[in-house]
């Protein structure tokens, strides 16, 4: 039986950058993230007794070792949990270039567990789902739940997992993604992840998020586009700066980042409200209400160094398809 499943990017308004358990892939925060409209991976899962090894096509290619054994070993997972020990063929497609920070591993590992699951027979539910995601990429349990999603820490495998806190429908806002840099990152997020804490402002950025978790849950209730905003922008410089004071020092950004960074201040200044975020790459997500979107696209493309520009809407999460 083939199972096929979409699943989207996500952008982290509040961010996941440290583990408490790197093997389980349990986050030292809660997270908060929209899913995306227009950034996803479709995934094909098929379990055969025809087949003497699994067999992995992503975007066409054949992975590197690397990155076949992550996937092997979720599948190794999913079989254990199916109980069964038939071989699978995977043939995975991103609309988007994979490792410059644009979520592929979270929509990579998110489509891979809806497909796999199905196709080896279990019926599990979303929770179950998000649960099994992370343990492949962590960022990856918010993009099975609708639209708004929180990643609860949580304390063992059982407890951290995600769950839709408002349907893609619940607000009309964008990501625009201004994409500066399509190589692949040198420093992967998993091994980013394992120098946070060498920062010495890791521990004082643990300790101020709760409150900073609870004021954009507010602010998303509220929906108060003005204090969102400003607590996502301010979420991410501070992220940025423990990459980039970690011991090796992690620099993500190129020059056209802060470009573009800059850029966005300015318009803002003038009147054209939006923010921007970043993960662990150089393009920029811009975060305005969806009827500036159009302008601001319209204006980030004449940027230097600007490639490519994405307007996302809030999604839903993962479908089999
Ligand atoms: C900067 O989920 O890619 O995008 O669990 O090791 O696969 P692994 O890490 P990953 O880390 C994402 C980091 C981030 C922030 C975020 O999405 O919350």
């Amino acid at each position: 039986m083939i199972k096929t499943a979409k699943a989207p990017a996500n952008i982290a308004f509040i961010k996941y950058w440290g583990k408490k358990d790197e093997k389980l892939r349990l986050p030292m925060n809660n997270s908060i993230s929209m899913n995306l409209s227009e950034v996803y991976t479709t995934t094909s899962v098929e379990f055969s007794k025809n087949l003497k090894s699994d067999t992995l096509k992503i975007d066409g290619k054949f992975p590197e070792d690397k990155e076949k054994e992550r996937v092997v070993k979720h599948l190794n997972l999913i079989r254990s949990l199916a109980k069964t020990d038939l071989k699978a063929r995977v043939e995975s497609r991103n609309n988007f270039p994979k490792g410059t920070g644009l979520a592929s591993s979270a929509s990579g590992f998110a489509a891979l567990t809806l497909a796999a699951s199905g196709a080896a027979g279990l019926n599990l539910s979303e929770k179950e789902l998000s649960i099994i995601a992370r343990l492949g990429s962590g960022s990856a349990c918010r993009s099975l739940p609708d639209g708004f999603a929180e990643w609860k820490a949580g304390d063992s495998s059982e407890t951290s997992y995600a769950y839709s806190l408002y349907p893609p429908n619940y607000w009309d806002i964008c990501d625009v993604i201004a994409i500066v840099g399509e190589a692949s990152k040198k420093v992967s997020s998993t091994e980013g992840h394992v120098l946070a804490e060498s920062s010495p402002f890791f521990r004082a950025r643990i300790s101020g998020m709760p409150k900073k978790v609870n004021e954009i849950k507010k602010a998303l209730k509220e929906k108060d586009f003005t204090r969102f905003g400003e607590i996502l922008e301010e979420e991410a410089v501070n992220m940025h700066a423990v990459m980039m004071t970690s011991k090796p020092a992690l620099y993500y950004w190129l020059p056209e980042t802060l470009i573009t960074i800059i850029s966005i201040i300015k318009w803002r200044d003038e009147g054209l409200e939006s923010y921007f975020t970043i993960d662990a790459g150089p393009n920029v997500h811009v975060i305005c209400q969806a009827k500036y979107a159009p302008r601001i696209k319209r204006r980030l493309v004449k940027l230097n160094g600007v490639k490519r520009v994405v307007i996302n809407k809030p999604s839903t999460g993962a479908r089999l398809i």
